[in-house]
């Protein structure tokens, strides 16, 4: 772990910041910045957003060109009518909305976030797509503001690598879940740990990438938590060039004294990827 994991409340208001910019753009539909690199709405080709999900609603465009997501749980996992679905960190709510029809008539899908601009970008797709099982909620994941007990199934999509404190994300999914239930959820997860200069970056981890967990600390920390058969399964590699992106994207303040873009390739070659993690919550 970085010495940002530790967490402080600068780090996770930078997060915060980052992403009630990315909500405003939206919400006046210029674009925005989002994990992985900026991007602008003429610049969809994002490499950790882009391409995601092949939905083709009319009445979901806004919440999919809103999409900030690293993968697409909601199309890893089989959603049951009746069933009931929380997203953690739940952005303009495209993953609430497709997992609400999924799960209705009788189910519900609540979305978590603990920024205020993206709940109001996540109501604005909601009323466009004429979706009434969904339920937004102002909080943080590390303190989930639902009953113990209270969903079947767990998703997020490029969340919990932002949290500063995921041992507690990993309880609180744990105690909203019903036995039997489901964690699926996809993220950016690390195959080793970056070195302390770019672990440090705060715009590498608000862009996603420097407050992964490694995989092996992930599946030990879901475990720690209570989860039974965890897994990690890649659906996706970075190649050079989304590194350049990427890399190209962090304002040049960040970067560590004297490194340029391609020592940023260097650092990260093979160091991330996107993965669906999944776990079960025991029956007893
Ligand atoms: C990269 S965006 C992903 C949004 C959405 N899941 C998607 O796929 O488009 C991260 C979202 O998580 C929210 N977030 C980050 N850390 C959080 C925390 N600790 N508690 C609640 N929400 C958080 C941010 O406000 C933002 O909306």
């Amino acid at each position: 772990m970085t010495d940002l994991a530790t967490g402080t409340p600068e780090l996770k208001e930078a997060v915060r910041e980052r992403y009630a910019a990315a909500a405003r753009a939206s919400l006046d539909l210029v674009g925005g910045s989002c994990c992985g690199s900026a991007c602008c709405a003429e610049d969809r080709a994002d490499p950790v957003t882009a391409d995601l999900y092949d939905e083709q609603a009319p009445d979901l465009e806004g919440a999919l060109s809103a999409s900030l997501g690293c993968g697409n749980p909601t199309a890893l996992i089989e959603l049951q009518p009746g069933q009931d679905v929380l997203d953690l960190g739940s952005g303009g709510g495209l993953d609430v909305l497709l997992s609400a029809r999924r799960v209705a008539p009788t189910g519900i899908a609540y979305g978590v976030d603990m920024t205020e601009e993206m709940l109001e970008l996540a109501q604005r797709n909601k009323r466009a797509a004429g979706v009434t099982n969904a339920v937004f909620i102002k909080g943080s994941i590390e303190d989930i503001p639902l009953p113990d007990n209270s969903v079947d199934v767990v998703i997020s999509n490029c969340v919990i690598n932002l949290s500063t404190n995921k041992p507690a994300v990993l309880r609180e999914a744990f105690r909203v879940l019903r036995p039997g239930g489901s964690f699926a959820v996809s993220d950016i997860v690390l195959t080793r740990a970056l070195e302390p200069e770019w672990a440090n970056l705060v715009g590498l981890w608000t862009g996603c990438v420097a407050g992964a967990l490694v995989d092996a600390d992930y599946l030990r920390l879901l475990a720690e938590a209570g989860f039974a058969e965890p897994a990690i399964q890649v659906t996706r590699t970075y190649d050079n060039d989304d590194l350049a992106e990427l890399a190209g994207a962090l304002p040049a303040s960040e970067l560590p004294a004297g490194a340029a873009v391609g020592q940023a390739i260097e650092a990260l070659q093979g160091a991330f990827v996107s993965a669906f993690v999944r776990a079960g919550k025991p029956i007893d």
